[in-house]
C-alpha cells in the first residue's frame, strides 16, 4: 500500500456517533479522523503534506526514539512519505490506522493500531512522544481515547500492547491503564545490534468497559 492512496470509503471508516470514543469528539467526513483529549491536544490521520514537520519532530528525537522503534534509526523523508500514505491506506481500507499526536498546534508524536485482526476481534497498539512533551499523561490519554473507539465503535475484544521489557515509560502506560501482563516474547525484535525481549500487555472489552464502569 506504500506509495499509494486508496479511495476513501465512507462506510468503513470509523464512524460518527459510534462507541464512547464519540464523547470525546470523533468526526470523519471520508479522510478525516479527529479526536480531541483536551484543550492543548487532539488524534488526527496524517496528512500528506505533513511529511516534513513529521519527519523533523523524527528527527529531533531519533536518538531517544531510535533505542526501541528500529524504523527510527535512519528513516528519511521518503520514508516518512511512504509512512503517511501507507497509514492513509490502511485506514481507507478499514485495516487500522496512525493517528498524529498533535499538541499545542504542532505534531508531538504517533499513535495507531497495527495487527488489526478482524476474525478475531483483535489489534495491538504502539506509540512514540517527542521528549518536550512527554510527562504530561498525553500518551496515556490517547491510549485510552483510543481503547474507547476499538471496543466501541470497531467493537473488538482484544488489545494488546508490546512494549520492551527495559523500556519504563512505554510499560507504565498498559500498566498504569490496568492491561494484564500476560507473558514475555524472549528476543522478539532487533533493534541495531542488540535483541530486545517484549512485555506482552493485553485488554478485554469487558475489562474495560468494567473499569469506565
Ligand atoms: C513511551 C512514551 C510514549 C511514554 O511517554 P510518557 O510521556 O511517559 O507517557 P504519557 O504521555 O502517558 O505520560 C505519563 C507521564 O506523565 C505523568 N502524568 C501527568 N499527568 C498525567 C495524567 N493526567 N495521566 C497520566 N499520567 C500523567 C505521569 O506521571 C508520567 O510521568 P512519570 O513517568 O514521570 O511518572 C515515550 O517515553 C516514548 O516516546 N518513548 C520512545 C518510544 C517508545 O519507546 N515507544 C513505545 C514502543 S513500545
Amino acid at each position: 500500500m506504500a506509495g499509494s492512496l486508496a479511495a476513501p470509503r465512507r462506510s468503513r471508516a470509523p464512524r460518527p456517533g459510534g462507541g464512547s470514543a464519540s464523547r470525546r469528539g470523533i468526526g470523519d467526513t471520508g479522510f478525516v479522523f479527529t479526536l480531541l483529549l483536551d484543550d492543548d491536544c487532539h488524534l488526527r490521520l496524517y496528512e500528506r503534506s505533513d511529511a516534513e514537520p513529521l519527519h523533523e519532530v523524527i528527527a529531533a528525537n531519533r536518538e531517544m526514539l531510535a533505542e526501541w522503534m528500529p524504523w527510527a534509526c535512519e528513516q528519511t523523508l521518503e520514508q516518512t512519505r511512504a509512512f503517511i500514505d501507507s497509514s492513509r491506506g490502511r485506514f481507507a481500507d478499514d485495516d487500522g490506522f496512525d493517528a498524529a499526536i498533535v499538541h499545542r498546534g504542532a505534531i508531538a508524536g504517533g499513535i495507531g493500531f497495527a495487527r488489526m485482526d478482524r476474525a478475531n476481534r483483535s489489534a495491538s497498539m504502539g506509540y512514540w512522544l517527542a521528549r518536550p512533551s512527554q510527562g504530561r499523561g498525553i500518551v496515556t490519554r490517547a491510549t485510552s481515547a483510543l481503547l474507547d473507539h476499538a471496543f466501541g465503535a470497531w467493537e473488538l475484544n482484544r488489545i494488546e500492547i508490546r512494549a520492551g521489557t527495559g523500556n519504563a515509560r512505554s510499560r507504565a502506560v498498559p500498566e498504569r491503564l490496568g492491561f494484564t501482563q500476560e507473558g514475555v516474547l524472549r528476543e522478539s525484535e532487533r533493534v541495531g545490534d542488540r535483541w530486545v525481549d517484549h512485555a506482552v500487555y493485553s485488554m478485554l472489552a469487558r475489562e474495560w468497559s468494567q473499569r469506565r464502569g
